[in-house]
């Protein structure tokens, strides 16, 4: 498939578990990938990784909660490829507790990672993307923000807001054909949700058992629902929500 050929795919946390998949599963449908993550020598390994199979990628490392930062890459993308046609941000950070137990600090970098940043981004990036009569965003929210989960009031709350922000996003710009939609998957299995494992001293059978499809779900699962909704396939999803969940409700 070349889905993305001739195209340029911006990816936040894209050196993690969900981001990587996705830079992979773009790069593998043609796109040139701008890798974006704060850790750089992740990046530089799923750089690597896709230009060993033939793939075109840059790296472009920086904290995209850092608004001079974000709109300092849109730039430095645009004057790099010249075009934009896929944003997709995925980057986010889970800092656990319920609200006795969150810090100021936890509550403002959560709002900081998982909803400023898509602000600052998007905001750079939709100029361009109406420029060139079109595009897609993708933002991954989370079925927490849908379905709060216990013990993680700032993230399902800046989750809940990337779902609104997102809509928002669509309203104002589906007529110029920006289609914006927002991703909300269940348990999948990466670093992030390892090190929630670890902390509540559970497994990765353990959250197997409370998904009605019988296990958790896999990056490259997002990925392919990422790459779809990103692509000409989906010319009329704009404004939705899409739960990504194996049937799991959280409660
Ligand atoms: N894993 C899950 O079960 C799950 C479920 C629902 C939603 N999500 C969401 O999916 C997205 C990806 O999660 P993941 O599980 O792959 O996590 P991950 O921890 O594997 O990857 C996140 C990546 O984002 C990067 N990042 C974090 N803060 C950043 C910042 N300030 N600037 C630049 N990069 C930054 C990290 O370096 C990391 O590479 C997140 O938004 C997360 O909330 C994950």
């Amino acid at each position: 498939m070349t889905r993305f050929q001739d195209k340029v795919a911006v990816v936040t946390g894209g050196g993690g578990g969900i981001g990587s998949a996705i830079c992979h599963r773009l790069a593998e449908e043609g796109a040139a990938i701008v890798v974006v993550d704060q850790n750089e020598a992740s990046a530089m390994t799923v750089k690597g990784d896709i230009e060993a199979c033939g793939g075109r990628a840059v790296v472009m490392a920086a904290d995209i909660a850092d608004e001079a930062a974000c709109n300092r890459l849109i730039d430095n993308v645009m004057e790099r490829f010249g075009r934009l046609d896929v944003l997709v941000n995925n980057a986010g950070i889970n800092r656990r507790g319920d609200i006795t137990e969150v810090s100021t600090a936890d509550w403002y970098d959560s709002f900081a990672v998982n909803i400023h940043s898509m602000f600052y981004l998007c905001r750079a990036a939709i100029p361009h993307m109406q420029g060139a009569g079109g595009g897609a965003i993708v933002n991954t929210a989370s079925q927490w923000g849908l379905y709060p989960a216990p013990g993680h009031v700032a993230y399902n709350v800046t989750k809940a807001a990337v779902v609104a922000f997102s809509k928002s996003l669509a309203r104002d710009h589906a007529s110029q054909k920006i289609r914006v939609n927002a991703v909300c998957p269940g348990e999948i299995h990466t670093p992030m949700l390892a090190s929630g494992l670890e902390k509540a001293g559970k497994t990765v059978e353990d959250l197997d058992r409370l998904v009605p499809f019988g296990r958790i779900g896999k990056p490259e699962e997002v990925a392919a629902l990422v790459a779809f909704l990103s692509s000409d396939e989906a010319p009329f999803l704009c404004g939705s929500t899409v739960e990504i969940t194996g049937a799991q409700a959280v409660s």
